[in-house]
C-alpha cells in the first residue's frame, strides 16, 4: 500500500473508531466530553477495561459492551464462598473468553468505598476520585503512584486477547496524571 492510501485508510479507521467509542461513551452518559486537565483521564477511567470492575452497581461487568458478569457474580460473592481468585488467577487465560488474571489478587472495591466510575459525569467522578473518604484513604500523590503501579491498574494495557486496551498509552495516562496533579488537580465544572 503506498503511504498516501495507508494514510488515508489509517484516517477512515480513527473516525470509525471514534463514532463507535463515541457510542459507548454516549451509552454510558450522555452529556459533552469535558474539558480540562482531567479530561484525558476520564476518557480512560471510562473505557470498559476501567469501568468493568468499577460499576455502578455491585456487580462487575465483561467484555467490550460491559454486559453483566455471567453466574450472577457480585461484589459479594467471596462472603458467599465465590471467592474470585477461583477463576481469575495470577495470569491471563490465553483463550478468548478466559479468564483475565494478573497478580495480586483480582477484586473489586470493598462495599464501603465502591470506587464506581460507570455512569458518573466527569465532574463528579473527578471529585470522587481525589476524596480521601471515597478513594481509600489517598492522598494526591497516593494516587499518583496507584495509576503508575497497580497491577490491577497495569493489567489494562495487557487484558489478554479478545479485549481492548484503554484509549492512550499508559505513560501518557501517567503524564496527564502528573500535569493534572501539578495544578492541583481541578475539576471540570
Ligand atoms: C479487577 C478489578 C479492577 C480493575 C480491572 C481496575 N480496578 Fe481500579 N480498583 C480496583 C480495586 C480493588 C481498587 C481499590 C484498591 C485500592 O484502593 O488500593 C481500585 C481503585 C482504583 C483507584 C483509586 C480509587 C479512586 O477512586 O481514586 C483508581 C484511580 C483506579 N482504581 C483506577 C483504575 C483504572 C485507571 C483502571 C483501568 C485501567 C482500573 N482501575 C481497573 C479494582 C480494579
Ligand atoms: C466462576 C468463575 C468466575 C468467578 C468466580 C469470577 N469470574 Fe470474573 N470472569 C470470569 C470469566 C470466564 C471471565 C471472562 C468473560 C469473557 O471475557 O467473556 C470473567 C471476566 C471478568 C471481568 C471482565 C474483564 C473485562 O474487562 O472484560 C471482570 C471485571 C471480572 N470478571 C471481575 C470479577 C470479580 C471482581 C469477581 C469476584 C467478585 C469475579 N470476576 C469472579 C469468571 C469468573
Amino acid at each position: 500500500m503506498s503511504r498516501a492510501r495507508y494514510l488515508a485508510a489509517a484516517a477512515v479507521g480513527a473516525v470509525a473508531f471514534g463514532a463507535l467509542s463515541g457510542l459507548f461513551r454516549g451509552a454510558a452518559r450522555a452529556e459533552d466530553p469535558p474539558a480540562g486537565e482531567f479530561a484525558p483521564i476520564y476518557r480512560v477511567l471510562e473505557s470498559p477495561r476501567c469501568q468493568n470492575c468499577h460499576p455502578s452497581g455491585d456487580a462487575p461487568h465483561i467484555g467490550d459492551a460491559g454486559q453483566r458478569h455471567r453466574m450472577n457474580v457480585s461484589r459479594r460473592s467471596p462472603e458467599a464462598g465465590l471467592p474470585c481468585t477461583t477463576c481469575h488467577r495470577t495470569t491471563n487465560a490465553a483463550f478468548v473468553h478466559g479468564p483475565p488474571g494478573v497478580s495480586p489478587e483480582w477484586r473489586m472495591p470493598p462495599a464501603d468505598q465502591p470506587m464506581p466510575f460507570e455512569g458518573k459525569s466527569a465532574h463528579d467522578l473527578c471529585e470522587q476520585l481525589k476524596d480521601p473518604k471515597r478513594n481509600g484513604g489517598k492522598s494526591l500523590a497516593d494516587l499518583h503512584t496507584h495509576f503508575e503501579k497497580d497491577p490491577l491498574v497495569l493489567w489494562g494495557w495487557d487484558p489478554g486477547p479478545g479485549r481492548a486496551v484503554p484509549p492512550m498509552a499508559h505513560d501518557a495516562l501517567v503524564k496527564h496524571v502528573d500535569a493534572w496533579i501539578a495544578k492541583g488537580a481541578p475539576c471540570p465544572p
